[in-house]
Formats: C-alpha cells, sequence, structure tokens
C-alpha cells in the first residue's frame, strides 16, 4: 500500500550525507520531560526499549537512564558512528543496530518501541504490524516529535524554505491522523511537555537548517548554500539579541497500538478470513450495524459470525474485516 505522505526511501537516504550528520545535534533537543513520559509507559519486565529510526540517539542516549537496555536502529552508518560517539552513546545498555526497521533481525521482546522523527521515513505497512509482534503484552508504540512552536519570522522561513528545498512536492501532514485513516495505529495518548527556553546563535540556527533532508547541502551548489545563509541571516538578525535567537521548544509523545481484529479464537487474532456485510444504518455512525452476509475462516470448520446475524461495531473494524 502506498501511502501519499511517506517520504521514502530516497529522501531517507540524505542521512548518510556527513554535511546532515554533522550538523545534526544542533537540531533542537527534546526538553528531559520527555523521558520521564517514556519512562511511564514502559509497564513490562525487562524494562528493554527498541527505537526505530534512532539517528544519533537524541531518544536513545537519555533513556538509557531509565531502561535496562535499549536496541537503536538506523539505516544510515554515519548518523550510528556518531550517536557512538555522545554523551550516553557508549553505554553498555545501547546496542547500536545498522539496518532498516522494516527487516534488521532484532532480539524481542521490548516493553516500548520509540520512533523519534522518524515513522514517517518507513513502511508503515511492514513496520507497525512488525513493531506489534515485538512487544510484550503492555506495549506500546511512542511517536515522538518537536512540537512546532510559533515564532515570529516563521513565514518569512517558509518562503525561503520553498525556493530552497530539494523536496518541492513535500507538504507538512499530521502522521497519526494519516496513520488512523489507514487504519495502521489506534492512539492510546498523548502528552506535550512544558515547553523549553533555548537560545542559540543565529549561524548554529541556519546550520540546523542544514541538518534537515530537504535542505541538505550534499543538494546544494556552493551558490545556492551561501544565498540560502545570506537570505536567512537577513531574516533572522532583527529578531537576534547579542547575536542569540531564543525560541521555546516542546516534546510531543502520542502512544498507541497497531490496530487489531477485533476477533479473537482462543485468545489468538484470526490470521485469515474473508467476509461480505452489508450496512443497514448510517455508515456515518460511530457505530453501525452490519448485517453478515458471508463469513469465512480459513483453517475453521464453522464460521465465526453466523449469516444474516447482525452487529453493532464500528464500520473501520468492518473495513479491517472486509479485507481478510
Ligand atoms: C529525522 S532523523 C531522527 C533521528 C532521531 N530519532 C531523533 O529523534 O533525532 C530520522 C532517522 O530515521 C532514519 N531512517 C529513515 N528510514 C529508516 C528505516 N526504514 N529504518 C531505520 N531508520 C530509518 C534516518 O536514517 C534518520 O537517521
Amino acid at each position: 500500500m502506498k501511502h501519499p505522505f511517506l517520504h521514502g526511501a530516497h529522501n531517507a537516504g540524505r542521512f548518510q550525507d556527513q554535511s546532515v550528520v554533522d550538523r545534526y545535534h544542533l537540531r533542537p533537543a527534546y526538553p528531559p520531560e520527555t523521558f520521564t513520559i517514556l519512562n511511564e509507559l514502559i509497564v513490562d519486565e525487562p524494562r528493554a526499549v527498541l527505537d526505530v529510526g534512532c539517528g544519533t540517539g537524541n531518544v536513545a542516549r537519555p533513556l538509557t537512564e531509565y531502561v535496562e537496555h535499549i536496541d537503536a536502529v538506523d539505516l544510515s552508518l554515519p548518523m550510528l558512528e556518531r550517536a557512538r560517539t555522545l554523551l550516553g552513546g557508549y553505554s553498555p545498555k545501547v546496542r547500536w543496530l545498522h539496518g532498516r526497521a522494516e527487516d534488521v533481525e532484532l532480539e524481542p521482546p521490548y516493553a516500548l518501541v520509540t520512533a523519534g522523527e522518524s515513522l514517517h521515513w518507513m513502511e508503515w505497512d511492514v513496520v507497525l504490524p512488525r513493531f506489534a509482534q515485538l512487544l510484550m503484552p503492555h506495549g506500546v508504540l511512542a511517536i515522538v516529535h518537536i512540537v512546532d512552536q510559533p515564532v515570529p519570522w516563521r513565514e518569512g522561513y517558509c518562503q525561503i524554505e520553498q525556493r530552497f528545498t530539494n523536496n518541492p512536492s513535500y507538504v507538512p501532514f499530521d502522521w497519526i491522523v494519516e496513520l488512523e485513516k489507514y487504519v495502521l495505529f489506534q492512539k492510546l495518548g498523548e502528552r506535550e511537555t512544558a515547553s523549553v527556553e533555548v537560545s542559540q546563535t543565529v549561524e548554529d540556527y541556519i546550520a540546523a537548517k542544514h541538518a534537515r533532508s530537504i535542505l541538505s547541502l550534499d543538494t546544494m551548489t556552493t551558490e545556492q548554500a551561501t544565498q540560502f545563509d545570506t537570505e536567512m541571516q537577513a531574516l533572522l538578525l532583527p529578531y537576534a539579541l547579542d547575536g542569540l535567537l531564543t525560541f521555546s521548544v516542546v516534546g510531543g509523545i502520542t502512544w498507541g497500538n497497531e490496530v487489531r481484529p477485533p476477533l479473537e479464537q482462543a485468545g489468538r487474532p484470526l490470521q485469515r478470513w474473508k467476509a461480505t456485510f452489508l450496512a443497514s444504518s448510517n455508515s456515518r455512525d460511530p457505530l453501525s450495524h452490519f448485517v453478515v452476509v458471508e463469513f469465512t475462516t480459513i483453517g475453521h470448520e464453522r464460521p465465526l459470525l453466523e449469516a444474516n446475524s447482525c452487529w453493532s461495531i464500528s464500520p473501520r473494524f468492518v473495513h479491517i474485516l472486509a479485507q481478510g
């Protein structure tokens, strides 16, 4: 299944650019409260975590303080090499794994899976079912990100970005809404950290923009890079005090699970079924009445849903069941 918003492997490859890796530490760090929230999401033991798309370890390294073990996975070797050299990166609790979250060899089970600004690069149809299989009974997937905060230079920045981006078709989107739309994720909760005030030199703030895949210096000519930096300086200097920009950083954590079919037999979800339903009430109702026309389960003698029986279930579950 193709999702219109996913960035794809080609753009994810930009995180192998040395110019991106060298500037990645200038991107805003997650506020420390992010990790106390993640800690509270761990229920099962042993407290082992899988961090996917770990990059230089902005999630994995601070989490080492709270857990027994972390497997941190990234497809960019240069990002992993940098991660090992940073604070907490040499902790014996972390195992840095080079590979794709979709198929890298792992040692489950995990009490928590974390994805810091990385899930949108992955094949959702592959990774979401995979994470569900890797998790312990109370385990969840936590999607971690920096929550966009208003800054007075935002409008000006967007205009500059649009002229220099290497991916002009990219449209920012709400990942959670998209994941739920494709019935791949069921949100169980979300929290934001308190806002933390950060000061950064104008030069570092601009350099941090080149740590984004869409503004990698490896995709710009020297002239373009100089032009970008000059325009950014002109935009930002009026807001700087003694060369420093001050802005707020807020961490966002949304957690949940892969949506699983609601039908189970002997505690095990049905693996294969074929169903036809007839909607008998307004399908915009959150709970609609569906009449079973046909329901067969491969490997089961008797259909679990009788023909002509009527069920009150969410239309989105009917959608999953009907996929078989
Ligand atoms: C924006 S960085 C986020 C890094 C870190 N989690 C953070 O929060 O700062 C996205 C990372 O995802 C990695 N990535 C992209 N697709 C991946 C995949 N399919 N499997 C593993 N890592 C992937 C990239 O190499 C990159 O390091």
